[in-house]
């Protein structure tokens, strides 16, 4: 197996093989995703939601997004590993841009990083592709954006909100991005944006017609409690699994059966 990189991305979607992305976080979840096939991980700002109990993903830092782009990078070498730029790492200032950026690379491991936004970041994207960083667009839900967009919702819905999306990638593709995430929009903008775009578009929430998918690891395997959202298929059922170990675990220290002979020196 050769390393997975941008190139073999879009050589992908020229022969119509679909990608599959995952949102990981640390080293033992990359050492699986790899073992498995997956063609990249993402090392998502969903970070601050899924394992540090942020209420949104606004609180996440620099220094948690490079510590976690670090892990995954040791436990996984084929996937392509991409990482999220946190919350103003990228908007304030160009040039906070470029070296946040280059630090997710540099000392985190990763080979591309993502950015939230559209014509806003153009600039920013530009530059950052001409100094040989590859870069992952994402459009539709942005969850950065969440107080001006007033909740996890739909996207594109109307002509006017999905032609600005459509729009938007163009721009981003101009601009150099190597792929583009489309998160929570009608299967139907998706099909448009993926057929008219050249990189690969990657959709959550967006449907089928998308070259390929990522979904987050915790969803996936049923480890985020009750909750599962639409756009996400629970494999299995770990969180309960894992409780019933637990409490197994307890009760079989409060009795005294564990442990036993053979677990002991
Ligand atoms: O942070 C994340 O995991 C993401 C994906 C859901 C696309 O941005």
């Amino acid at each position: 197996m050769h390393k997975i990189t941008t190139a073999k991305l879009k050589e992908m979607k020229k022969n119509k093989q679909k990608i599959t992305l995952l949102s990981a976080y640390d080293y033992l979840t990359a050492r699986l995703a790899e073992s498995a096939g997956i063609e990249g991980i993402l090392v998502g700002d969903s970070l601050g939601m899924v394992v540090l109990g942020y209420e949104n993903t606004l609180p996440v830092t620099m220094e948690e997004m490079l510590h976690h782009t670090k892990a995954v990078s040791r436990g996984a070498k084929l996937p392509l590993i991409i990482a999220d730029m946190p919350f103003l790492s990228y908007q304030a200032d160009l040039k906070d841009a470029l070296y946040n950026a280059g630090k997710l690379i540099k000392e985190g491991g990763a080979q591309a990083v993502k950015l939230e936004g559209g014509r806003e970041i153009q600039e920013t994207i530009t530059k950052m592709v001409s100094s040989g960083m590859p870069v992952m667009g994402h459009l539709g839900l942005t969850p950065q954006s969440i107080h001006q967009l007033g909740g996890y919702k739909i996207q594109g819905k109307n002509q006017k909100e999905a032609q600005k999306i459509i729009d938007e990638a163009k721009i981003l593709e101009e601009s150099g991005i190597f792929s583009l995430i489309l998160e929570c929009v009608p299967r139907e903008l998706a099909k448009t944006i993926a057929e008219s775009l050249s990189i690969p578009v990657i959709g959550i929430g967006a449907g089928e017609f998308c070259d390929g998918q990522i979904q987050v690891f915790h969803d996936l395997v049923g480890l985020c409690g009750e909750f599962t959202p639409k756009h996400a298929k629970r494999y299995l059922n770990l969180s309960s699994e894992i409780k019933n170990a637990l409490i197994k675990y307890k009760e079989e220290v409060a009795q005294g059966t564990f442990p036993q002979k053979e677990n002991s020196f």
